[in-house]
């Protein structure tokens, strides 16, 4: 099972943030697809669009405020989202990374420290349930 902590509201707006992104700047009725896996010690969720993808030598300041695509002018935005997006991540020791999908388009991934699940102690009396017999 994997569990992770972290602040629900912040993290909806993560992936609230990626998915406005992959609707903005692809074609309609180009598919997003969203992908979740446990790799070693953290959780990876990534946005797959199949759009433009972002241009090399850019795959960083996206992630600063303020900055934006040269060919975005004529889309309405401000350059915050993905600036909110690596500060929500890092403050929950996590990492926001961008990434081309083959052929074409963003894989906009994050990382979250994966939790320890509470250990379970099968003999533990839990009111209102019989306890199973001793053998
Ligand atoms: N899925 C994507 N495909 C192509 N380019 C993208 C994608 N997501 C982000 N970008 C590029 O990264 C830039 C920064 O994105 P960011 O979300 O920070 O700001 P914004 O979308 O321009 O404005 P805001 O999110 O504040 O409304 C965008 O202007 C765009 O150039
Ligand atoms: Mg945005």
């Amino acid at each position: 099972m994997s569990l992770v902590q972290c602040d629900a509201v912040l993290i909806e707006r993560v992936l609230a943030n990626l998915l406005e992104n992959a609707g903005k700047y692809t074609p309609a009725q180009s598919p997003v697809e969203i992908l979740v896996r446990a790799v070693d010690d953290e959780l990876r969720c990534s946005v797959r669009d199949h759009g433009p993808g972002v241009a090399k030598g850019l795959e960083e300041v996206i992630f600063e405020k303020f900055t934006r695509g040269h060919a975005e002018s004529a889309t309405p935005g401000v350059g915050l989202g993905l600036a909110i997006c690596r500060a929500i991540v890092e403050a929950h020791r996590g990492r926001i990374w961008i990434e081309p999908t083959h052929p074409q388009g963003a894989t906009f991934t994050f990382s979250l420290p994966l939790g320890t699940p509470p250990a379970m102690d099968m003999a533990e009396e839990v009111p209102g349930i019989p306890s199973p017999p001793k053998s």
